[in-house]
């Protein structure tokens, strides 16, 4: 399998060669194309004149741009800038930048995986079907909780900030649609407006196109071993609420990466990145990479059998992913290196973690009806102690507990995890039993104000 995608990308490589030819060829013939001090670029690398120009006049004013370019093996390739950015003038997002203002091409700065598409049709298509792509909008555009946390909450809306200043949308753009993605606005050039482009990892395009492949194939090498460093995700798997790469660096695994990543190899072709590469496997090994029968996938969630995101995990199912094959999946992965007593194990102590967890989300889950059936909640969540707290069990300390067990971070189960969700369950148990008690809220939220870390 692996083999038949090399071979496929060779193929695609000669055929676009191919093609850039026979069009010079075919361009040559009927007198129409110049090519002179064209010839040498051409043999080498099979450009047009018009890519040829692009690159030729971008050298100058984005040298940047152009150098990190060269430095990618898509240049290698033929693949330049003119393959990705070029638009039909049709094309909502066309527009000319000056060096080509009325000529024939029309551009964008815009660049969505429908353009990837048309070379890397399977990579965008799993892609697609994954959390990172479509659900990854969802909390920034679709959910009017979310859009009031944003703009009514965080924005200072409610504190009295005026509701059109543009500082209200700051935590939109600066904050969770770097990560999340969010949806590009169009101003009467066609270029973006509102600070909706750039954005994370399920951005919404014009062109009906949704993903940002740069997040972890940086623009302009799009490099392969980029991506398969835990370095590509550390940017939004981080933090008090997900803390991917804190668990992973202090797991076994990470211990190993820091210790000898740097003599491992990690070049390999798509698809042929295996075990004796590297001794221990990163975030892309255990939910991406081809490894031993596995193929490489985009579809992050294809491997995974528990939801350790949302409030309660459940095995996952319709677009969240098949949990018992994910589980079947991961497992795999681990075979690669570890028996199956080990794996047994690990997977075991995940299951009884999410049990754990469940148990004491269920019980609080209880408390908190009991207590909106007898009118014992206020409305606004952020100003009730008890709701508060509620937050924190899930969102902090129970994705820490749930995800550091997954991804062996002792630390994270143990001190950032349940030592934190027994504590946190205490103080709700007491508000509980004072409300229920007095019949009354009590005066003043007790909360910390920015959750236990
Ligand atoms: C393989 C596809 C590809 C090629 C080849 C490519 N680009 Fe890009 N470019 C992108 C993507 C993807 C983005 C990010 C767009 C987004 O976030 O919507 C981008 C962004 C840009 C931007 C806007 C961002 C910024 O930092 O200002 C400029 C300008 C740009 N490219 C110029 C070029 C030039 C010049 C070349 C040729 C040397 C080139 N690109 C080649 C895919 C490509
Ligand atoms: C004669 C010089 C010249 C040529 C030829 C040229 N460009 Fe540009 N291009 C520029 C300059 C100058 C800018 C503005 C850079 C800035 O904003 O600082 C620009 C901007 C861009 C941008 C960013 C637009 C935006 O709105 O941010 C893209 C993408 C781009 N060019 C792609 C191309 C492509 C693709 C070609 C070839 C079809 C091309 N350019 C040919 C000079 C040129
Ligand atoms: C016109 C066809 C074409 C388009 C469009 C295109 N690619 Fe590629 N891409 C290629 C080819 C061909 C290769 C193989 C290069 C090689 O291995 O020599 C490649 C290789 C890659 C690689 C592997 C690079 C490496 O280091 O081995 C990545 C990652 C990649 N492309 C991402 C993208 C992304 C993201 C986009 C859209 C922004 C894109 N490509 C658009 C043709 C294309
Ligand atoms: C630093 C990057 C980052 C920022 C900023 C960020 N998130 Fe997230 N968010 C993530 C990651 C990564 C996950 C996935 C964690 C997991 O799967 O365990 C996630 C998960 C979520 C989820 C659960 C998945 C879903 O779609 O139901 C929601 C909801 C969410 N974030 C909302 C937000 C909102 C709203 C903001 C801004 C107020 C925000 N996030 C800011 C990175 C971020
Ligand atoms: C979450 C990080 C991530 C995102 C987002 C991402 N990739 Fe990748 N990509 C990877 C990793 C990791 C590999 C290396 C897989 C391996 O080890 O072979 C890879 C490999 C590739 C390759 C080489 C061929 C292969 O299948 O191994 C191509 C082409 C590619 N990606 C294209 C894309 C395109 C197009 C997008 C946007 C739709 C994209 N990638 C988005 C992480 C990512
Ligand atoms: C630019 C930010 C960003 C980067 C980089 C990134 N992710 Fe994510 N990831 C997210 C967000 C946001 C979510 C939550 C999606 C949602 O709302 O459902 C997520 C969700 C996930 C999920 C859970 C999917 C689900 O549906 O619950 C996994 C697993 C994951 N990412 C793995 C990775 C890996 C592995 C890498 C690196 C190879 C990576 N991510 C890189 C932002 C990112
Ligand atoms: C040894 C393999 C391995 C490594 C390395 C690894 N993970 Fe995981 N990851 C797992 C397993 C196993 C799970 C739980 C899967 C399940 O539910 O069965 C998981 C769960 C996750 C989740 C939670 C998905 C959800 O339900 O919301 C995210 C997010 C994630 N990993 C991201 C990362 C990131 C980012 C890295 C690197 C910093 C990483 N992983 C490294 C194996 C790994
Ligand atoms: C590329 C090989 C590789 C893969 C794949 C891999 N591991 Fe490991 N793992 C290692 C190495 C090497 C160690 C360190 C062994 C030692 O302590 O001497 C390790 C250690 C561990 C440890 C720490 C306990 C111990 O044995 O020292 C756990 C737990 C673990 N792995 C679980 C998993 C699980 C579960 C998976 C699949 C989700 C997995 N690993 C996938 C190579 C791998």
């Amino acid at each position: 399998m692996a083999r038949a995608r090399k071979l496929f990308i060779v193929l695609v490589t000669v055929f676009m060669v191919a093609a850039a030819f026979s069009v010079l060829w075919a361009a040559e013939k009927n007198g129409s194309l110049n090519l002179d001090g064209l010839r040498e670029i051409t043999i080498d690398q099979g450009y047009t004149k018009d890519a040829a120009k692009c690159v030729e006049c971008h050298a100058k004013k984005t040298p940047g741009i152009v150098e990190s370019w060269k430095s990618g093996r898509m240049s290698h390739a033929a693949v330049s800038c003119i393959d990705c950015h070029s638009v039909k003038k049709s094309s909502p997002m066309a527009g000319q930048c000056e060096g080509i203002k009325g000529s024939k091409i029309f551009i964008s700065p815009m660049v969505s995986p429908k353009t990837c598409a048309r070379c890397h049709p399977a990579e965008v298509e799993q892609f697609s079907k994954s959390g990172h792509a479509r659900l990854a909008g969802v909390p920034v555009l679709e959910k009017d909780k979310f859009q009031k946390l944003m703009y009514h909450l965080e924005g200072g809306v409610f504190a009295g900030n005026d509701k059109d200043a543009p500082s209200v949308s700051t935590v939109r753009a600066a904050g969770c649609q770097s990560c999340h993605g969010g949806e590009v606005q169009l101003g009467p050039d066609n270029r973006p407006i509102n600070n909706t482009w750039p954005g994370g990892i399920g951005e919404r395009y014009p062109d009906g196109g949704i993903g940002n492949c740069t997040v972890c194939h940086t623009r302009h090498n799009f490099d392969l071993k980029e991506a398969r460093k835990p370095e590509a995700c550390a940017s939004c798997h981080l933090g008090p609420d997900h803390p991917d790469i804190e668990i992973y660096l202090s797991s076994k695994h990470g211990q190993q990466f820091l210790a000898h990543g740097d003599e491992w190899k990690w070049d390999s072709a798509p698809g042929v990145w295996e075990p004796g590469d590297y001794t221990a496997p990163t975030c892309a090994t255990c939910h991406m990479s081809g490894i031993g029968d596995l193929n490489t996938t985009h579809n992050i969630n294809e491997r995974l059998k528990w939801d350790l995101v949302h409030p309660r995990s459940v095995v996952r199912s319709g677009e969240r992913g098949n949990g018992e094959k994910g589980d079947k999946l991961m497992r795999q992965v681990c075979s690669n290196c570890h028996a199956k007593t080990h794996t047994d194990v690990q997977r075991s102590n995940l299951d009884n973690a999410v049990d754990l967890y469940n148990f004491y989300f269920d019980k609080a889950t209880a408390m908190k009806n009991d207590l909106k059936s007898k009118n014992l909640l206020k409305d606004d969540p952020w100003s009730d102690g008890f709701q508060e707290l509620n937050y924190y069990l899930w969102h902090h300390t129970g994705r820490r507990a749930r995800q550091g067990t997954a991804m062996f971070g002792a630390d994270y189960t143990q001190w950032h995890g349940f030592f934190q969700i027994f504590q946190v369950y205490k103080d709700m148990e007491d508000i509980y039993d004072y409300r229920i008690k007095n019949n009354k809220i009590e005066e003043l939220s007790t909360v910390m104000n920015s959750g236990p870390e």
